[in-house]
C-alpha cells in the first residue's frame, strides 16, 4: 500500500524564502534550482543504508551473454558507482522488467525488507521536458504492520538525464558524499525528511564552462576535478582552450615541436599586463593524446562533451614559435611569448597554413567527439598583423577582397570548409561576423559567414549577432559582462546572476537558434587552481543557474541561501574560494 494521505506542499519562492537556511528542505538546497518541488508536509524520512538496493529498468540496461537485458547500461553503471562511492554504502543493484513495480509486487515474497531506488525511462518526460528531463518521486510501501520501505523512483526522459538527476540526489544528501576523507560509515544518508516529488529540465542544452589552460597548465587531476564540479552544477560543455600566444597544450604527433617549442616558456609577467614583472621561473607543460583520450572519457562518464579551441588565426604566438619555417605569420615571434600581449597573427595567404591546420585538425578529431571544433577567431588585431603587409595587399586585389574582415572572413570560411569535410562545424568568437568591434581596423566585411558556423558571442553589440541568428546561425551567448571569471572583470555574483541568455527581438522559432550560454575562465594571472577557484567561485554558481532554470524559477534571494549551503559542499570538495562575495 502507498501511503498517500498527506497534504502537499508546493513551496514558492516567497515561502522558501522565508525559511532560514538550515530550515530549507534538502530539495530546496538543489543548485540549480530545479524545475518543480513538492514537499509531503510530513511523513517518514528517508535514509540509504547499505542494503538500499539499487534497481534498474530492463530499457537502462544491455545484453549479458543469454541475450537478455541483465547488465546496467553505461549511464545507469555509473550512477550505482556515483552513489555507491559518495556513500561508501553497498546498494545491491540489480536489473528488473519494464514493468518494474508490477515485478517488485509479484517479487515481494521473494526479497528480504528493502528500500530501493529504482531507475526508469518515462518517455512522457521526453516530449514534455526533452531528454535531460528527469523526475525523482517517492513512496512508501507498507511490508507489515511494523515495516514499510521506500521507493525512490528516479524517472529519466532519456539515459542522458540519468546524470543530472543523481546529481540533484547528491546534493540532497550530507556533504560528506562529498569527501573523499570523510567516515562514510558514521554518516546518515539522509535524503529527505519527508516524502516529495522533483521534476526538473534545463532552459538550455549548452552549459558551458570555458577553461584556458594555454595561459597556465593545470595538468590531469585538476581537469578531472573541474569535471567533476562541473558535474555536480549539471553543466554539459567543457569549452577547452587549448592554444594561445602562451602555450599550446595538446599533442599532435605530426608536428611535435608545438609542444617541444610551444608548450614551454622561459617565464611569465605576472600581475597585470605591462605590469613589467615577472615570475622569474619558467612554466610549460602538455597533454599527452592518451590523457587526452582519458579526460574526454571520464567527461563523457560525467555527461559531458569537450568542445576543444584551437585559437586561430590571432592569439598563435606559440603555434607560429614552434614552426618558423612554415612561414606561418607575417610576423614571427622566436620562442613562446614571456608577456600575454601578442600581436601575432597566421598568414591567411599562405597554403602551407592552411594544410597545416588540417593536419592538426585531423588529430584532433580522433580526440574529440564533439561535433563543433572551436577556432577561435578573436582579436586578430588587423592593424597590427595584417595591415600594409605586402603578401595581404595581393591577396586582397587577387581575390577582391574590400577590408581586412573580409581577409578574416575568407580564412573563417575555409576553415570552416576544413571541417565540414571532416564531418565536424565550426565555432568561433563573434569576431568572425567580421564587424570591427575592437577599432582594429578590420573594416566590416562584404563576405557571408558560411552558414553552419556556431557563433560564440562575448564582445562587442547584439545586433549583429541578433542578425547572425535571424539568418540561422546558432549562438553560445557569453556576453562578458556578465559571464567572464577573471581577475579583472567586474560582474559580481549578483551581476552574474542576473544575465539572461535569450536576445532580444528574436521570433521564439529564431530564439531557439541561441542553444544556450557559457561562462569563462582567463588564466594570464592564474597560476593555480587555488587561484582559479577563488576567479571561478561563487559567479559559476550564479552562472550554471542561469543556464539551467527557467527564467521565472530564478530569485536571487533564495538562490543566495541555497549557496549558503553549498558552500558546504565545496568545502568536502576541498574547493577554497572568497566567502564574503556571497552577497
Ligand atoms: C576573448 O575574450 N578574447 C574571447
Amino acid at each position: 500500500m502507498i501511503t498517500s494521505s498527506i497534504t502537499r506542499l508546493t513551496l514558492s519562492a516567497a515561502a522558501a524564502a522565508c525559511l532560514a537556511p538550515s530550515s530549507l528542505h534538502a530539495q530546496e538546497q538543489v543548485i540549480p534550482r530545479p524545475a518543480e518541488i513538492s514537499i509531503e508536509k510530513e511523513g517518514k524520512a528517508l535514509i540509504l543504508d547499505p542494503q538500499t538496493e539499487i534497481v534498474v529498468s530492463e530499457d537502462l540496461a544491455t545484453s549479458g551473454t543469454n541475450g537478455k537485458q541483465t547488465e546496467p547500461g553505461k549511464e545507469a553503471a555509473y550512477a550505482i558507482s556515483y552513489l555507491r562511492q559518495g556513500t561508501g554504502l553497498k546498494l545491491p543493484a540489480s536489473v528488473n522488467g519494464l514493468n518494474i513495480q508490477a515485478a517488485l509486487k509479484k517479487s515481494e515474497a521473494t526479497y528480504a525488507f528493502r528500500d530501493r531506488i529504482i531507475f526508469s525511462v518515462d518517455k512522457r518526460l521526453l516530449q514534455q521536458h526533452g531528454p535531460e528531463a528527469y523526475a525523482l518521486q517517492t513512496s512508501f510501501v507498507k511490508i507489515n504492520p511494523d515495516k514499510e520501505q521506500f521507493i525512490l523512483n528516479v524517472k529519466i526522459a532519456s539515459p542522458k538525464a540519468i546524470i543530472p538527476a543523481i546529481q540533484t540526489i547528491a546534493q540532497m544528501l550530507p556533504p560528506a558524499f562529498f569527501d573523499p576523507k570523510a567516515d562514510k560509515a558514521k554518516t546518515e544518508w539522509k535524503l529527505a525528511d519527508a516524502p516529495f516529488t522533483v521534476t526538473d529540465y534545463p532552459r538550455y542544452a549548452w552549459r558551458s564552462f570555458m577553461l584556458d589552460e594555454a595561459r597556465y597548465f593545470y595538468g590531469v587531476d585538476a581537469v578531472k576535478k573541474i569535471i567533476d564540479q562541473m558535474a555536480l552544477l549539471k553543466m554539459n560543455v567543457l569549452h577547452w582552450h587549448l592554444s594561445d600566444d602562451g602555450g599550446w597544450r595538446i599533442e599532435i604527433k605530426k608536428y611535435p615541436k608545438l609542444t617541444s617549442i610551444g608548450s614551454k616558456r622561459r617565464d611569465t609577467e605576472i600581475e597585470k599586463w605591462g605590469s613589467g614583472k615577472y615570475s622569474g621561473k619558467p612554466h610549460e607543460g602538455y597533454y599527452t593524446q592518451d590523457q587526452i583520450r582519458d579526460i574526454v572519457a571520464y567527461a563523457a562518464e560525467r555527461g559531458i562533451t569537450i568542445i576543444p579551441e584551437i585559437d586561430v588565426p590571432g592569439h598563435s604566438a606559440a603555434l607560429c614559435a614552434s614552426y618558423p619555417e612554415l612561414k606561418l605569420t607575417l610576423k614571427q615571434p622566436s620562442e613562446v611569448p614571456a608577456t600575454f600581449t601578442q600581436n601575432i597573427a597566421l598568414d591567411p595567404t599562405n597554403e602551407k597554413v592552411y594544410e597545416v591546420l588540417s593536419d592538426i585538425l585531423d588529430e584532433i578529431i580522433t580526440l574529440f567527439p564533439s561535433p563543433i571544433i572551436h577556432l577561435g577567431g578573436d582579436e586578430v588585431r588587423h592593424k597590427d598583423c595584417w595591415q600594409g603587409e605586402p603578401a595581404i595587399e595581393a591577396f586582397m586585389k587577387k581575390k577582391g577582397l574590400k577590408s581586412l574582415n573580409d581577409v578574416q572572413t575568407y580564412f573563417t570560411n575555409r576553415m570552416s570548409q576544413i571541417l565540414s569535410r571532416k564531418g565536424r562545424r565550426m565555432m568561433g568568437w563573434n569576431e568572425i561576423l567580421g564587424h570591427d568591434i575592437h577599432g582594429d581596423g578590420g573594416g566590416t566585411t562584404t563576405g557571408t559567414l558560411a552558414p553552419n558556423t556556431v557563433i560564440n558571442y562575448w564582445y562587442g553589440k547584439r545586433e549583429p549577432v541578433i542578425e547572425a541568428a535571424k539568418k540561422g546561425h546558432d549562438i553560445v551567448n557569453s556576453e562578458w559582462q556578465y559571464t567572464y571569471m577573471t581577475k579583472f572583470s567586474k560582474p559580481d555574483l549578483r551581476k552574474s546572476y542576473s544575465f539572461d541568455p535569450a536576445l532580444p527581438g528574436l521570433t521564439p522559432e529564431q530564439q531557439k537558434r541561441v542553444l544556450g550560454m557559457a561562462c569563462h575562465t582567463w588564466t594570464e594571472w592564474i597560476p593555480d587552481t587555488d587561484e582559479l577557484y577563488r576567479q571561478m567561485y561563487p559567479r559559476i554558481i550564479a552562472l550554471a543557474e542561469t543556464a539551467w532554470t527557467a527564467k521565472e524559477r530564478k530569485n536571487y534571494d533564495d538562490f543566495l541561501k541555497r549557496v549558503r549551503n553549498y558552500t558546504r559542499i565545496l568545502d568536502a570538495m576541498d574547493v577554497k574560494f572568497d566567502h564574503s562575495k556571497i552577497k
